[in-house]
């Protein structure tokens, strides 16, 4: 029987007579994310393949990690795995990740993805993951129908945005939506970072790691703003997950979230029209800037060709326009690949799109700190350790923190 077609260069595509089938790990578990995971197992299924999800709940990715490294120790990995930013590196060096080069090379992914993705994705110059979608980070979500009712308008600095929850609290609504997960804590500090210090300080502290930005005044005072939001937070923010949250501004219990733009995949989950009722504006004086993060997936170094002419066949279909629009519009993110049609997408994912091009343009482009795109995984360890114990902590001092943080990230570099 004919399984597999060869065709010129050595590229091995699955004949449409095959079934292909693939064990893809991933996180999407929130009502939005697996809506936008079905997109991608419906038209994998469409073209007769079968799919195994291995899907591990925990906003972030943390356990689902966890669940993938004891899969890999026992040499059982899964053929495709949702593995992002510096976290691909680390894979790809352990010599895990198969090399996509070839692939890549024939569908042209140096013209059709933009240089940052090209780079996220690249170890030691190959390819290791296909893209799937950007999402950008620093985003505040609100309830429209709350601030109107109050008469407030949505900050637009976080000095603002500090003056008016007050106003909040006293309303009986919870001013910012989020648990008490380092993950999302760490989501908010950058936001702070980003607005109150500006992408070049961002830079220097958290990307080039310099001694002096990580311990000084200016850190000082950020950290003093994020642990001034700790009254604001809901009274039970352990265990809440991020999609709680989400449900929490949608519902008029709380105001506000500080959330990349999956928070969206649960408005249009949910049948609201993103951008109304549930309005986006860039996190507090964020205005300009744009900080990503890159869903990719990666393909496991297998020796069993069926396998690995079924990850060929699953990256093909990924990096289609038509799967790449509608998992997109589902998942709250855009299109990794450049240049497709926005019309298609809501008011916010536009935005988001216009933003990105600006970013691009104006050198405000940065990678997330807490989505794992600008440090080590072992780096982001250590920031979110010592935020979340400075934010839970009512003794620990800005000053205490901003030693704490230029220790550990030191020497978890
Ligand atoms: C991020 C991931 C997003 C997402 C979010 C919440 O790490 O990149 O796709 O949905 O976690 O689970």
């Amino acid at each position: 029987m004919k399984r597999l077609s060869l065709l010129c260069c050595g590229l091995l595509l699955a004949s449409p007579l095959m079934a292909a089938r693939v064990e893809v790990m991933h996180w999407w578990t929130s009502g939005g994310e697996a809506s936008a995971v079905e997109v991608i197992k419906q038209q994998w299924r469409a073209q007769g393949g079968q799919w195994q999800d291995f899907a591990v709940s925990g906003g972030g990715g943390k356990s689902a990690m966890a669940v993938l490294r004891s899969r890999a120790l026992a040499a059982t990995p899964p053929a495709a795995a949702q593995i992002k930013g510096s976290e691909l590196l680390e894979w790809a060096r352990l010599g895990l990740l198969r090399d996509l080069d070839e692939l890549a090379q024939n569908q042209r992914w140096d013209l059709r993805l933009p240089g940052f993705v090209r780079s996220t994705l690249s170890h030691q110059g190959h390819y290791v993951a296909v893209p799937i979608g950007i999402h950008r980070v620093n985003w505040l979500w609100f309830n429209r129908d709350v601030f109107t009712r109050l008469g407030l308008e949505p900050p637009s600095t976080w000095a603002q945005l500090q003056a008016l929850a007050p106003r909040l609290l006293a309303a009986g609504i919870t001013p910012l939506a989020i648990g008490n997960d380092p993950w999302q804590l760490a989501i908010l500090f950058e936001s702070i970072v980003l607005g109150d210090a500006g992408n070049e300080f961002f830079r220097r502290a958290f990307i080039n790691l310099e001694p002096d930005q990580l311990d000084s005044p200016t850190m000082v005072a950020l950290l003093q703003r994020f642990k001034a939001l700790r009254p604001f937070v809901p009274q039970h923010f352990g265990g809440l997950s991020w999609n709680q949250a989400t449900g929490m501004v949608m519902d008029g219990s709380a105001a506000m979230q500080l959330m990349g733009d999956w928070a969206k995949g649960e408005l249009t989950q949910a049948g609201l029209q993103p951008g109304s009722n549930i309005g986006c504006l860039p996190a507090p004086g964020n205005a300009e800037i744009f900080s990503y993060n890159i869903d990719s997936i990666a393909m496991f170094s297998v020796r069993d060709p069926e396998q690995q002419a079924a990850q060929v066949q699953l990256a093909n279909l990924l990096m289609t326009p038509e799967l790449q629009i509608l998992f997109n519009q589902k998942k709250g993110s855009i299109p990794a690949l450049a240049g497709l049609p926005m019309g298609q997408f809501d008011s916010c994912a536009r935005q988001s799109s216009q933003a990105l091009e600006q970013a691009q343009q104006g050198g405000h482009l940065v990678p997330s700190l807490a989505e794992g795109m600008a440090t080590s995984s072992y780096v982001l360890q250590a920031v979110t350790d010592v935020l979340s114990n400075f934010f839970n902590d009512p003794q620990q001092t800005a000053e205490q923190a901003s030693h704490r943080l230029r220790r550990a990230m030191l020497a978890a570099r």
